[in-house]
């Protein structure tokens, strides 16, 4: 299978930022588990800070992607042009985030693209990116 990996904004800086919310590893560290985690499958992954960037690499992806695995950072909360473009597109979807949005400030509990993807995997930290690709990879093509 073809799995999808897509950063949004401010998690480039992840290491260096708040470690007791996201935890203390890099971007970089975390794609480095997931390629172990992979079983043979192959993985692209992106980090991008523009909105519009995001959905350009979500379009270009259509054919390619079985799975996709998404953590949109604060975009999560307000982009339905990210919404949109998931559901447009068709690529199964798991929602990732590191920290627990339900148990944070308000403006953070809400995520608008959460109806669109198969699941959403939250608050385990960098764990939150294995747990997701272990669904991928157990769901399969179907
Ligand atoms: C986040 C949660 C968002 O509210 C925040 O803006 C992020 C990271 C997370 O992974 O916990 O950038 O998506």
């Amino acid at each position: 299978m073809n799995i999808l990996v897509i950063n949004g904004p401010n998690l480039n800086l992840l290491g260096e930022r708040s470690s007791d919310i996201y935890g203390t590893k890099t971007l970089k560290e975390i794609e480095k588990e997931m390629r172990s985690a992979a079983k043979g499958n192959k993985i692209k992954f992106f980090q991008r800070n523009g909105e519009g960037e995001i959905i350009n690499i979500i379009h270009k992806h259509i054919k390619w992607a079985d799975w996709m695995i998404i953590n949109p950072g604060a975009y999560t909360h307000y982009s339905y042009a990210i919404r949109d473009a998931i559901e447009v597109c068709k690529i199964k979807t798991v929602e990732v985030h590191l920290s627990d949005i339900s148990k944070r400030e308000a403006f953070r509990k809400k995520s608008v693209i959460k109806d669109v993807c198969k699941k959403q995997i939250k608050g385990l930290k960098e764990k939150s990116y294995i747990k997701a690709l272990e669904f991928c990879i157990s769901n399969g093509k179907k």
